[in-house]
């Protein structure tokens, strides 16, 4: 059975533009976010607090923070990798955060310079910090479907991984296929093992659509019990870790998607694909929704 409701995670603006060559203005980010509000998105991924020698294009999102309309019920949200982050966020208003974390060891310390162990232990005090100023922290992993380092990824790593994480305090697990090399039936296999260990209502799936199969894999967990995605409008972005990711899936795309299946979202299509085509605009690059290119092409 289909769920009635999807909370989409908008994360254009930080997993899209963080991989962008050149540096996008302060003004243009904030002015994505809110297009992005204004189309009703409810949870907005909006800058992230990491080394700025490492992803260069979220230097400034507490500018970012500061600049964005503070939509009432909508959660405006940052990436952290350490308290030094988690601190950075907290004086910035932030009030919910993630960390991220990898399945795999080659891409842990290509893209947090650690191992994964260590890495869970460098989130205890991010932890302990984020409940005692009632910071929500949601957790990620990556390469959840396979790693461009280190190839095939077990599934009952992912599931330990995720339980530790759960165990930790994160409200949510969101489950990265980071380079987008998973099909259908190993997303089912992998929520299924994943399931045994975290409950589905407390996952969520973050598919890149480098390889074409990011919806069929939303599909996939939807019917595994999943209800909430991660997704990018215009398709945004990529990873500097990850060679050939493209984008995440096209938020577009999948709000188009579950419109046809009859399931609710609260965003509306039509702004959403106005607030992706104009950061397109300012990017000059093409749209990478299908969805929006056919509406557009009305
Ligand atoms: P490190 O070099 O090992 O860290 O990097 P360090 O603790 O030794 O510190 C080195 C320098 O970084 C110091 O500055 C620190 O102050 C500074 P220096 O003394 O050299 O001038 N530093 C920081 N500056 C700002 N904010 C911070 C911070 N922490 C340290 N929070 C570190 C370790 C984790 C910091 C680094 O590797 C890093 O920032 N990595 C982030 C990489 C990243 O953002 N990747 C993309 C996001 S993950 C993703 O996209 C996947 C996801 O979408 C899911 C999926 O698709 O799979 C979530
Ligand atoms: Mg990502």
């Amino acid at each position: 059975p289909l769920p009635h409701h999807v909370r989409l995670v908008e994360v254009g603006p930080r997993d899209g533009l963080q991989n962008e060559r050149h540096p996008i203005s302060v003004t243009d980010r904030v002015r994505l976010v809110n297009d992005l509000t204004e189309a009703g998105v409810s949870h907005i991924e909006t800058g992230s607090f990491v080394s700025p020698k490492w992803v260069p294009q979220m230097a400034d999102s507490a500018a970012v923070f500061a600049g964005i309309m503070h939509s009432p019920g909508v959660r405006y949200t940052a990436l952290v990798p350490n308290l030094q982050g988690l601190q950075a966020a907290i004086g910035a208003g932030v009030t919910e955060v993630a960390v991220f974390a990898a399945a795999s060891e080659g891409f842990s310390q290509r893209n947090i310079n650690c191992s994964i162990s260590e890495s869970l232990q460098r989130f205890a005090p991010v932890m302990a910090a984020a409940e005692r100023q009632d910071i929500r922290v949601r957790g990620y992993i990556s390469c959840v479907l396979g790693c461009p380092y280190d190839g095939a990824v077990a599934p009952s790593q992912v599931a330990s991984i995720a339980a530790e994480l759960i165990a930790m305090g994160c409200y949510e697990v969101s489950l990265g296929d980071t380079i987008g090399v998973g099909v259908a039936s190993a997303t089912s296999r992998l929520i299924d093992r994943v399931a045994a260990q975290v409950p589905p209502g407390q996952l969520a799936g973050h598919f890149h659509d480098t390889y074409g199969q990011a919806l069929s894999n939303i599909y996939a967990a939807l019917l595994e019990g999943v209800s909430v995605f991660d997704s990018s409008v215009a398709g945004l972005g990529g990873c500097p870790y990850a060679p050939g990711a493209s984008g995440n899936v096209a938020s577009e795309d999948v709000l188009y998607m579950l419109q046809g299946m009859g399931i609710d979202t609260g965003v509306d299509l039509q702004r959403l694909v106005a607030a992706g085509q104009r950061i397109c605009d300012v990017l000059g690059r093409p749209n990478g929704s299908k969805v929006a290119r056919a509406l557009l092409a009305h």
